[in-house]
């Protein structure tokens, strides 16, 4: 069982994941509006990617027996002056995601609750991979140097991002994750 601390926590973290699924949905139309439709797809998996980190979320409150609170969701920005902007923000946001994440695990050991330090571990080593990803891209489009064909070349490589975590959560994480 966890603390009305934890739970509140872990529920505010539920709706800031589903925010960057709504920052990462908005950059890929943006993308998509540019003609970058492999930085579309890269950022709509990415959607998908944040989407499964809220439900993990909304799981595991319920597994402590506490009912998740649906909240509402801000507006993320909608256009950027260039794709090298886009992804700089795409870092600064998984650099916040990764102090919030911290955050959760101070509250799990001030609670002394273990179950908890456990199930955020998780998004601990997760973060490492999220800014990874974010760094390796600013470097991927600092190397263009503006031609576009480079870029249209990086483009044509992003493309290639496959959704590779459950999409399908109707039944459960659980049976999302055997079919997957
Ligand atoms: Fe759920 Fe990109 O952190």
């Amino acid at each position: 069982m966890v603390t009305k601390k934890m739970a509140d926590a872990i529920n505010e973290q539920m709706i800031r994941e589903i925010y960057s699924a709504y920052l990462y949905m908005s950059m890929s139309a943006f993308s998509s509006d540019m003609g970058l439709k492999g930085f579309a797809n890269w950022l709509m998996v990415q959607y998908h990617e944040e989407m499964y980190h809220g439900m993990k979320m909304y799981e595991y409150l319920q597994s402590q027996g506490v009912a998740p609170r649906i909240k509402k969701i801000d507006e993320p920005p909608a256009e950027w002056s260039t794709p090298l902007d886009m992804f700089q923000e795409v870092l600064k946001h998984e650099r916040k995601v990764t102090a919030w994440i911290n955050e959760l695990m101070d509250i799990a050991h001030e609670e002394k609750d273990y179950a908890s330090q456990i199930f955020i571990q998780w998004y601990v080593t997760e973060q490492i991979e999220e800014e990874e990803n974010a760094n390796d891209i600013i470097s991927r489009i600092e190397l263009t140097k503006e031609s576009p064909q480079a870029l249209m070349m990086l483009d044509k490589e992003l493309e290639a991002r496959i959704v590779k975590i459950p999409i399908d959560f109707s039944k459960g994480l659980s049976a999302a994750e055997s079919q997957n």
